[in-house]
């Protein structure tokens, strides 16, 4: 079975990114020319995910527009020939891709968002993707991820390695290796010191769910900043069936820090098929 439905949790305030996030939403800040929150249904969309699931709130309705129909747009570049522009607005949502939305009343963690998902997964594995974590790899890493669920047929967590003293903003796992890549987790920790980080591998945003861990979540308290955490419920998960943690190949932006967000405009800025040239001889004449 493969995975066809992922949650994108899209609530958040985005405060990090204040003033800039005070009428629009974090996930429509755009990386050169995409707003954040393709980038994620496009990596979805590669996995073979065909149903999208938004868990929105207040002050949401961009995205909803950007993956709606454009009808005065369509009509105009149609008008003038700018097939190429056309091309660009369809793709972004192909005509086999399906968006539902749902709200989340109340910021009450990454956990609670994903239990907002829970009527429309239903009983199947899915996908959870975190807009803000910009992930590039080559297959994409929820294509490598989908590839590991296949063999594995449990919930797999992507994750890196991070430095000690970054511990306290990840989730945090350990377990026993059983090849390079896959570890079989026997611990998940949310956010620790680094004194007591049972490890240094990160959980980046991205998750392969089985069901299970609905129910698993539902029975949490509230964790680290008085949230639901999603982490909780995994921790819960692992007493009842296997997770496995993936190394991925490739390399993440953390959109929710400045940095992060510069470094993935500048380093995308660099490939884009049409920019990175002139780019490049900008930033090598840049007197710093
Ligand atoms: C969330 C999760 C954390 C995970 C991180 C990845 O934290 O709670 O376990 O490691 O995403 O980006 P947040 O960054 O939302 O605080």
């Amino acid at each position: 079975m493969s995975i066809k439905k992922a949650i994108f949790p899209v609530a958040g305030l985005g405060t990090r990114f204040l003033p800039a996030t005070k009428a629009q939403p974090k996930e429509m800040m755009p990386v050169v020319d995409k707003p954040l929150i393709q980038y994620a249904v496009e990596e979805a969309y590669a996995a073979g995910v065909r149903e999208m699931i938004f868990v929105t709130g207040r002050h949401k309705r961009p995205i909803e527009d950007h993956f709606d129909m454009t009808f005065e747009l369509e009509v105009a570049l149609e008008n003038a020939n700018k097939t190429e522009l056309l091309n660009v607005v369809r793709s972004v949502k192909p005509k086999d891709m399906e968006c539902i939305y749902v709200r989340q009343a109340q910021a009450l963690g990454l956990g609670h968002a994903v239990l907002c998902g829970q009527r429309l997964i239903g009983n199947e594995p899915f996908a959870v993707l975190l807009a803000d974590d910009l992930m590039m790899g080559e297959p994409p890493v929820l294509a490598q991820m989908v590839e590991q669920y296949k063999e594995w047929r449990a919930s797999i967590l992507a994750v890196q390695e991070v430095p000690a003293e970054h511990t306290r903003r990840y989730g945090i796992v350990a377990g026993n290796l059983v090849n390079e890549r896959v570890m079989d987790v026997s611990k998940i920790v949310e956010k620790p010191s680094p004194e007591t980080a049972p490890s240094r591998w990160g959980v980046a945003g991205r998750y392969i769910l089985t069901p299970g861990v609905f129910h698993e979540i539902a029975a949490q308290p509230r964790g680290v900043g008085g949230e639901i955490q999603l982490t909780d419920g995994i921790a819960a998960l692992l007493r009842r069936e296997k997770v496995f943690a993936y190394r991925y190949e490739g390399r993440r932006y953390d959109c929710g820090s400045k940095e992060g967000f510069l470094e993935a405009n500048v380093e995308l800025a660099l490939k884009h098929p049409e920019l990175g040239d002139s780019f490049r001889a900008y930033l090598q004449n840049l007197e710093l």
